[in-house]
């Protein structure tokens, strides 16, 4: 990565707009993406207003990746949840399209499939721009992240990510994340990794 030009930073609620233009473009066969444009920004600005999560940009001219982390994902599948305009969306695609609103409903599921004895932090989103991609930019905001996590007293962070994203699979184990087992997420496998901090 080239540190003269690429900062790394705390996202700001501006930032919302490039984070929501990188989910959407390039996020690797997402279930939410299937749930519309709105809730996908109503799920991400939740997540970059949250106390309790981390969401760092790559800027260069403008921005060029993001990660999302959470210190307590409880406390946050607990908010959005919970939120109301989360909730309107996913009543209007429940009346349009139900078959993949209800299917959402496997979210619910997700604390006790990826559930780790004792881990509360997980590594959430990532992506980077295509043009921006091998220059390490993923390697430095997962760094940074955990750095931020263990600013914050976390000892263990958990990710789990679908086992076809070979990419990402082999990011993650080159950070240091041990693989904890498999389980399935909308009828397809995912794999779960620990990662020590301390
Ligand atoms: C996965 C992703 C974030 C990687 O970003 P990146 O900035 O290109 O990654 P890095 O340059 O930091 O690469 C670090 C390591 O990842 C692995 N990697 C990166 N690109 C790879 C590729 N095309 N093929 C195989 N491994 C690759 C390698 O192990 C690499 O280490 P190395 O350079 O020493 O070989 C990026 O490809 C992306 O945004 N993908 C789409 C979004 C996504 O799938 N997100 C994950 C789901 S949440």
């Amino acid at each position: 990565m080239d540190k003269r030009k690429i900062v790394i930073r705390r996202a700001r609620p501006g930032d919302l707009r490039s984070i929501h233009r990188l989910y959407e473009s390039y996020m690797f066969d997402s279930h939410l993406s299937k749930m519309g444009s709105e809730f996908v920004k109503c799920y991400l600005q939740a997540i970059i207003g949250s106390a309790n999560c981390v969401t760092l940009v790559a800027e260069d001219s403008g921005v060029t990746g993001f990660i999302m982390g959470t210190c307590d994902h409880g406390e946050i599948k607990y908010r959005l949840l919970r939120n109301p305009k989360i909730m309107s969306e996913w009543f209007r695609k429940l009346l349009r399209e139900p078959s993949i609103a209800l299917k959402t409903l496997a979210l619910i599921m997700y604390p006790f499939l990826s559930y780790v004895r004792g881990v509360k932090a997980e590594l959430l989103y990532i992506s980077i721009d295509p043009e921006y991609r091998g220059k390490k930019v993923a390697t430095v905001l997962i760094d940074a992240t955990l750095e931020a996590m263990r600013d914050k007293k976390v000892e263990d962070v958990k990710v789990s990510t679908l086992a076809k994203n070979l990419v990402v699979n082999e990011l993650l184990k080159k950070r240091g994340f041990v693989k904890k087992r498999v389980f399935r997420l909308f009828g397809k496998d995912m794999i779960l990794y620990t990662h020590k901090l301390r």
